[in-house]
């Protein structure tokens, strides 16, 4: 993108760090060249050096939006804004009283989506993750089969893609060379793209067919927080919506869901306030080498991205497991020294999890328990419990990430270590 000021021009990989001297921007397009001369007209040209003609576009971003807004870090701050970021991506797009959802790619493409054989979903990373709570709500309302693909291996299997297929790539920042990649081919081989993005305007999107914004503004902090719930909130709305148009959810669960989801933003504010109790807990954990993230359903991609965050920027080692699969393989690592997080909210799958903890007591691994308010049972056995809001079994992930966040967040301070920045790390992967 280039800014352009006054007798000045800026360059950078988005809007982000040109706003704080000029809104009025270019997006340059593949092959594209810009000359910039000292005193001289801004000239863009193609390979060809033919001149290409380019439309300056005001950016709506502000400055406080980039900013730390008091806090010592841009992460804790994009932790502690999700509730109003949740707000922002619902904004226009649910109803309760009129029991609707409205995502105008939705409308638009109605028909493509309904009759697609499968959907595929490409992301990388934390969006990856996203990806397989997305797999998991499109699956059980909308009874489309799903896969979910790194893009970094789709783009290289020679995949089997069709024109009846749907592929969803969510990134945050739109940029990430893998993702971007996967679309072209995706494209090429004739399916139909849905982006599930951030940053506006940026590659991803203007390569998709069509597709939802998270709306949870500029993410700046390297690992990633509000995007990802941003992103679980839209995969939700994607799959309700998708589920009502063809007649595979009945219209009590699709009320009780929406209200329910339509709640998400006061429920995180309630585990918000779980900050320095987690604070206090991390100090606990802080010289760890290890740790294991177990969950199961929705909750085991929430094990996952926990684990991930944790070692993005506290450089701990961590395992995201499925719960289940704890007895093939990871039970042989527990001991007093193995800090165990299990997810363990009531749902169908609960007392196979208890049993779970049971295994990890009996061999003195350390559990911390994200538990349903009102569990007398789990404080009896785990040895910390964080409490969470009642809420249906698909919504969960959108609050009980928040505790991991913080605790990752609360570990790196501890160590003293470079949050925002981690090293070896980048935002934006543009490159292989
Ligand atoms: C990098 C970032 C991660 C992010 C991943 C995918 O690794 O550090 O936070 O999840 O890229 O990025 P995207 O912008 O495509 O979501």
């Amino acid at each position: 993108v280039v800014g352009i000021g006054k007798d000045e021009f800026f360059l950078a990989s988005d809007a982000t760090p040109i706003i704080e001297y000029t809104d009025q921007v270019i997006y340059l397009e593949d092959e594209e060249i810009c000359h910039i001369r000292r005193g001289k007209e801004l000239k863009i040209v193609n390979l060809h050096n033919v001149e290409k003609k380019h439309t300056i576009e005001q950016v709506t971003l502000s400055l406080g939006q980039i900013e730390k807004g008091g806090y010592p870090h841009f992460m804790i701050k994009e932790i502690m804004d999700q509730p109003a970021c949740m707000m922002d991506c619902m904004r226009g797009r649910i109803n309760v009283e009129a029991s609707n959802i409205v995502l105008s790619a939705i409308i638009d493409n109605k028909d493509k989506l309904l009759s697609a054989r499968r959907f595929i979903i490409v992301a990388c990373g934390t969006s990856w993750h996203a990806g397989l709570i997305g797999k998991h709500l499109i699956e059980s309302f909308c009874r489309i089969p799903v896969e979910v693909e790194y893009a970094s291996e789709f783009r290289y299997r020679n995949p089997v893609v069709s024109e009846d297929d749907v592929v969803i790539a969510i990134s945050q920042s739109g940029e990430t060379a893998d993702t971007l990649a996967a679309v072209e081919l995706a494209k090429q081989k004739g399916a139909f793209i849905y982006g599930i993005c951030n940053a506006i305007g940026a590659s991803i999107p203007r390569a998709t067919h069509t597709g939802s914004y998270i709306h949870v503004g500029p993410e700046i902090g390297v690992a990633s927080t509000k995007a990802f719930t941003g992103q679980v909130a839209v995969l939700t709305m994607l799959a309700l919506t998708l589920a009502r148009e063809k007649g595979t959810i009945d219209e009590d669960t699709f009320r009780t869901v929406l209200k329910e989801f339509s709640r998400i933003p006061e429920q995180m504010q309630q585990v918000l306030t779980l900050n320095d109790k987690i604070a206090e807990l991390s100090k606990i954990f802080t010289y760890a080498h290890n740790f294991i993230y177990l969950g199961r359903g929705y909750s085991y991609p929430v094990a996952l991205e926990g684990a991930l965050k944790l070692k993005e920027i506290s450089y701990i080692h961590a395992e995201g497991y499925p719960a289940a699969e704890m007895k093939h393989g990871p039970i042989a690592l527990i001991d007093a020294e193995m800090p165990v997080v299990v997810l363990a909210t009531k749902n169908r799958l609960y007392e196979k999890v208890l049993s779970n903890v049971q295994e990890i007591k009996a061999r003195k691994g350390r559990v911390i328990a994200l538990i349903t308010e009102g569990d007398t049972v789990m404080p009896g056995i785990a040895d910390f419990c964080i409490e969470l809001p009642d809420l249906p079994e698909c919504l969960t992930p959108l609050i009980s990430t928040l505790p991991l966040q913080l605790l990752a967040y609360h570990i790196a301070v501890c160590k003293g270590l470079d949050v925002d920045q981690p090293r070896n790390l980048a935002k934006s992967v543009t490159v292989e």
